[in-house]
């Protein structure tokens, strides 16, 4: 039992197990509540227990120090009530924020295994995505929401007929063209939520394939025109395709894919990030060590 939230003579010992805080015999009384759930007033000391929509349970004691009116005692009651629902809302939006992450990389990964790409292709974009926000200068927040987003960036492949997405060998250029629908089609699922991480996925959807020449999908957008998120998915997702087996190529050798990642420094990439890259190229490779194709 850890103490949340402490007042008074309680303040600043949050976080301590609850039978070092409190006065044995309020633990004791705190004990009994858990197990027989009847609180109340009992003496001066005002107990009461809360089993919250999300199963987590809590107590709340109030040392009154001295005789508690009738008035008293139901402004406490009121009291507690509002903490019972604030502490309930807390977990709440804790519970969506994790689902919303679970539900994210699923998606990511049945799209992944519709395509029959590699497995952990999308753990691995995350990573890297992760990685490159926080060394360009993105805040802590920002790079952990492209984290989640990244996972989402060919959600729209998930209408595209299974001849083109799996097809051995090239594509023709009619097939091509329907392939780069991808990035639209993502866009178009995604850009409807006022999520944060929805919001940001709808982005990386669209203009992963953009490069910083200018001669990418779909829009051809150059530069700095490409949002950030956009820029670093892509030398992300291509540094890790390269790396694995597709139904349309064998692996690359990593000596090949590094000399294409700084051929392409300032073409396809933004040249700060190929940059970036290869000053932090070690941790990079621990990534693609660490999440191996399962
Ligand atoms: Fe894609
Ligand atoms: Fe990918």
């Amino acid at each position: 039992m850890v103490v949340v939230c402490g007042a008074g003579i309680y303040t600043g010992r949050e976080g301590l197990s609850a039978c070092e805080v409190l006065p044995k015999r309020v633990y004791e009384k705190v004990t009994r509540l858990f197990a027989e759930d009847k609180g109340g007033l009992d003496g001066n000391d005002y107990l009461i227990h809360m089993r919250t929509a999300n199963r987590a349970e809590c107590a709340i004691y109030i040392d009154c120090m001295s005789p508690v009116s009738e008035a008293d005692q139901r402004l406490m009651q009121i009291y507690i009530t509002n903490v019972a629902s604030a502490y309930d809302s807390i977990l709440l939006n804790e519970e969506i924020a994790n689902s919303q992450k679970e539900v994210i990389f699923t998606l990511g990964e049945v799209i992944e295994t519709r395509s029959k790409e590699s497995a952990n292709h999308v753990k691995r974009v995350a990573e890297y995505s992760f990685l490159l926000a926080n060394k360009c200068g993105l805040s802590e927040a920002e790079a952990d929401l492209l984290r989640y987003a990244s996972p989402m960036h060919d959600v729209g492949k998930i209408g595209i007929p299974d001849s083109i997405l799996n097809k051995p060998g090239k594509l023709t250029d009619e097939e091509f063209r329907i392939m780069q629908n991808h990035t639209t089609m993502g866009y178009d699922i995604l850009k409807g939520s006022q999520r944060p991480i929805l919001q940001a996925a709808a982005i990386v959807a669209h203009e992963h394939h953009e490069k910083w020449y200018g001669r990418g999908y779909p829009r051809g957008l150059a530069g700095e025109d490409i949002h950030i998120y956009g820029r670093i998915v892509a030398l992300a997702d291509v540094f890790d395709a390269l790396g694995s087996d597709r139904c349309y190529k064998a692996a690359w050798p990593i000596e090949k894919i590094l000399a294409l990642v700084r051929e392409e420094r300032g073409q396809h990439f933004d040249p700060a990030l190929v940059d970036i890259f290869f000053d932090n190229l070690d941790d990079f490779l621990r990534i693609k060590r660490d999440i191996p194709d399962a």
